[in-house]
């Protein structure tokens, strides 16, 4: 099955240095049979990342709206995001700490994004994945791919023993059922490759910024 690798830029890159990392990630070299590429730039440049990204490489906002289209101001959602994005990245510890999202609006955003057929990756911590779980319709849980992220790994260089990750993901799919389960966490180039043995595959910020970086991780997801 493909590894998942994801790029999450967060806030960072403004117009200029969005165009040169596609320019640099142009050069990359990959196989689609092993490896899932999903790039998620700021909300601004989802557009143009569409238009530059190569064939086969996929697209994914890092949040959108728990409520349908509508009067919404300063929202976006998954209408709007339809056709242009196939993933969401959704209740990311950094939504959590910084935007107060709790484990219901993370539910409602899941049902907004699968109703229109963008599939939700669903950050999670150890001690709330159950919870989270719970507040999910469960018709929908199986839908969904789970990040497991602690945030005491994000940013921080420390990334967390591969052995937790095979017990996050043995709880997560304890609840979830047989879903996809990734791992995000200060993950680089040299370490990505023991993740890649035992989850199916990583969200990474940091090391995603540089298109160089992320060219390497993607090479050790292929053998
Ligand atoms: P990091 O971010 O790679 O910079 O630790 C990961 C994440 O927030 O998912």
């Amino acid at each position: 099955m493909a590894k998942i690798i994801i790029a999450n830029w967060k806030s960072n890159k403004d117009f200029e240095a969005v165009s040169a990392w596609m320019e640099d990630f142009s050069r990359a070299n990959f196989d689609p049979e092993q490896v899932e590429v999903i790039i998620a730039p700021a909300m601004p440049f989802l557009t143009m990342a569409r238009s530059l990204l190569p064939q086969g490489v996929a697209l994914s906002a890092q949040d959108l709206s728990p409520f349908p289209a509508g009067s919404y101001t300063g929202a976006v959602s998954a209408h709007n995001l339809s056709g242009l994005v196939d993933y969401v990245i959704l209740g990311h510890s950094e939504r959590r700490q910084y935007f107060n999202e709790t484990h219901q609006l993370v539910a409602q955003k899941v049902e907004q994004a699968l109703a229109l057929e963008i599939t939700p990756i669903v950050c999670v911590d150890r001690s709330y994945i159950s919870q989270q779980a719970d507040a999910i319709d469960s018709n929908l849980l199986s839908e969904c791919i789970v990040a497991y992220e602690t945030p005491s790994a994000i940013g921080s260089g420390k990334n967390v023993a591969v052995s937790e990750v095979v017990e996050a993901k043995e709880e997560i799919r304890a609840v979830f059922g047989d879903v996809k389960v990734i791992y995000g966490g200060s993950v680089n180039d040299q370490d990505v490759a023991e993740y890649f043995l035992v989850c199916d595959g990583v969200l990474v910020g940091t090391a995603s910024l540089e298109a160089e970086s992320f060219i390497k991780i993607i090479a050790r997801a292929q053998v």
